[in-house]
């Protein structure tokens, strides 16, 4: 099958084109996708430089190996004992399988983690949803479980995941302070942000007051500032998985790093939403798998605004 492939951990010219790979067939509880498109995340940039702590048990054997870690597509073939599903069925999934990722034309993917596309919805749109949809709703919801009233800090709230976070703290009643570069101010009022910031010309230390929860997608800077805004009994949630959180329990403050889990009923839930446009999932650019590399260079810049979708 064609996929783009890395052989060595390295910068974004590791990325190339192959077309000889070997389909991977689905395991017990695995069903296998004809992919139609790949959700783009920094998590990919991560994983092809080998920053990322889920690439260090890899050795030079593992090697070539296909990023990707979100996917929609064409259901396949189901793995041995693999119930409820049916060849052919659209749908969009987590691939949670590191070194055969969705940078290809077929992928296995967790049926725990798997999502039909429902009636009208948009397979190529929906393929950046799962990660930074359910990233969002798992920190507002299960992380910081955001009460209607409470007062919300959102460090980076046009980004992939910030977008979803903005929109489901507004949706729970909350009063959101949101930061973004200057370009990006008209998009956080536009989510509904309460208090939009321009972290490029304002101080955000002086203009956002103390709060119950820091839902924080930066870290690098924002994270130790913001423990001096939160309210007794608040709650910070860091998005990064490499962030220390050791300055915030030192203080007795709740914080924490969501993680991937299978939520069937949730993935359902954001898919209708995006589709019926109750949530808006922007899209920052559709390009070509071939033109992956690009995409990555942009996600390392920091400043893409939504998702980027690669197609096969
Ligand atoms: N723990 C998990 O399971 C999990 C899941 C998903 C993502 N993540 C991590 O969460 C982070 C964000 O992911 P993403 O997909 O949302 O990234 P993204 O789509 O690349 O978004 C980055 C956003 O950050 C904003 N930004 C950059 N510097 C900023 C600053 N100093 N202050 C405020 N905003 C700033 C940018 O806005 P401007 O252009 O306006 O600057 C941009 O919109 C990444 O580190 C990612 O790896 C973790």
């Amino acid at each position: 099958m064609r996929a783009v492939v890395i052989d060595r951990f390295g910068g974004p010219e590791e990325l190339h084109e192959v077309t000889d790979r070997a389909v991977p067939q689905p395991r017990s509880g695995q069903l296998q996708v004809k992919v139609i498109a790949t959700g783009l995340n920094p998590l990919d940039y991560k994983q092809r430089d080998g920053s990322s702590k889920s690439m260090a048990h890899l050795t030079a054997g593992d090697f070539p190996i296909a990023l990707g870690r979100e996917c929609s597509g064409t259901i396949s073939a189901l793995g041995p004992g693999v119930t409820g599903w049916e060849v052919g069925e659209e749908v969009m999934a987590f691939c949670n399988d590191v070194t055969d990722g969705s940078y290809a034309e077929y992928v296995c993917t967790p049926a725990d983690m798997t999502t039909r596309i429902p009636a009208g919805g948009d397979p190529v749109k929906l393929a950046g949803l799962p990660i930074a949809g359910f990233t969002a709703w798992t920190s507002v919801h299960e992380r910081a479980r955001v009460q209607a009233g409470e007062k919300v800090l959102i460090h980076g709230g046009s980004g992939g995941v910030g977008q979803f976070l903005v929109q489901l703290c507004v949706r729970a009643g909350a009063e959101v302070w949101a930061t973004a570069s200057t370009r990006n101010q008209d998009r956080l009022r536009e989510l509904g942000v309460h208090h939009p910031i321009d972290y490029r010309t304002q101080d955000w230390q002086t203009l956002v007051p103390q709060v119950d929860v820091v839902l924080d997608t930066v870290y690098f800077g924002t994270f130790e500032p913001s423990l001096d805004h939160l309210r007794p009994g608040g709650r910070i949630v860091v998005l990064p998985s490499l962030a220390d959180l050791t300055p915030a329990t030192k203080r007795g403050i709740e914080a924490s790093i969501p993680g991937l889990h299978p939520m069937p009923a949730v993935m359902d839930e954001l898919a209708r939403d995006v589709t019926s446009g109750a949530l808006d999932l922007e899209i920052a650019e559709v390009l070509p798998l071939s033109e992956v590399a690009r995409a990555h260079r942009m996600l390392e810049e920091g400043h893409t605004r939504g998702k980027l979708i690669a197609t096969l």
